[in-house]
């Protein structure tokens, strides 16, 4: 008989809910400014129910965000900040594509979360100056909208990338149960990020490279769900 497979606790439910929160959020916002800004989308509905729509679910984005992180396991969340914002020697090798283990988080995973944050901060600017631009002429400002349609664009293409890596490639989609469930696949995380499990399962004997070894004494493990 197969052996159960060991499940590593990855995302906890604080984690969880700021990701689909900013996520749900993201498609309101991105496909109720895909209609503001093409024409040919207008049908939809009318202009000033889908501009009140954009920006109602803008305010609720922002403070569900701060309500989910002021809630949630604030804790944690500083140790998972701490994690993506370390940049060190393996990640710049690995962003040149050279094979190096990997911690929790691998550097595209790193210059993707800091990109999904700068972005928010862009976004959130950059609409209010849109939404103040309109009451007081002393916040419009030509290069605003530029921004606000700009960013749009690449966080288009930033969530293609990122959805193709979670739902399709096969190698990479088993990360969606650590964003669904909160855990991961031992043998998975191995291949993918294996500093961090390394870290998380001290090896006992010295068994050679590549070998998975039992995890020694008490770890961060979940039975699988
Ligand atoms: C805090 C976040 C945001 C705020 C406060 C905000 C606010 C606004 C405001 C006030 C407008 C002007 C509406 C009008 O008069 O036509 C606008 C337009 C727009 N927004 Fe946002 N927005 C935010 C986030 C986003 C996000 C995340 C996206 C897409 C991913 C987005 C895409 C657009 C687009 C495409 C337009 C139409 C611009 C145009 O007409 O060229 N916005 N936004
Ligand atoms: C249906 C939509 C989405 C799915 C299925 C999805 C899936 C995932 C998964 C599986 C992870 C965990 C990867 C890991 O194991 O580390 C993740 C992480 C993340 N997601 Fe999403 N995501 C979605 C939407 C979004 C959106 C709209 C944004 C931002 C605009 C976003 C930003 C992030 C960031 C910053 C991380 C952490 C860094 C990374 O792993 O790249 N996600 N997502």
């Amino acid at each position: 008989m197969a052996p159960e497979p060991i499940y590593l606790r990855r995302f906890s439910r604080t984690e969880r809910a700021l990701h689909w929160v900013h996520a749900a959020a993201f498609f309101v916002l991105l496909g109720s400014g895909l209609v503001l800004y093409l024409p040919s989308l207008a049908f939809v509905g009318n202009r000033p129910l889908v501009k009140s729509v954009h920006v109602d679910t803008a305010i609720a984005w922002a403070a569900a965000l701060i309500l989910v992180a002021l809630l949630g396991d604030r804790a944690g969340l500083r140790r998972t900040l701490r994690e993506l914002d370390a940049f060190d020697r393996d990640d710049r090798l690995w962003l040149r594509g050279i094979p190096v283990r990997q911690g929790r988080f691998n550097a595209g995973q790193k210059l993707n979360a800091a990109l999904a944050a700068a972005f928010a901060a862009l976004f959130a600017i950059s609409g209010l100056l849109l939404w103040y631009g309109e009451r007081n002429t002393r916040f419009r400002f030509a290069g605003t909208i530029v921004l606000h349609d700009g960013l749009m664009w690449i966080s288009l293409v930033l969530l293609v990338g990122h959805l193709y890596l979670a739902l399709i490639y096969p190698k990479t989609r088993h990360a969606l149960r650590g964003m669904t469930h909160g855990s991961v696949r031992v043998d998975w995380a191995w291949v993918h990020h294996r500093k961090w499990v390394d870290e998380l399962l001290p090896l006992e004997g010295s068994a050679g490279e590549g070998d998975l070894r039992q995890p020694a004494g008490a770890i961060d493990v979940e039975p699988p769900q």
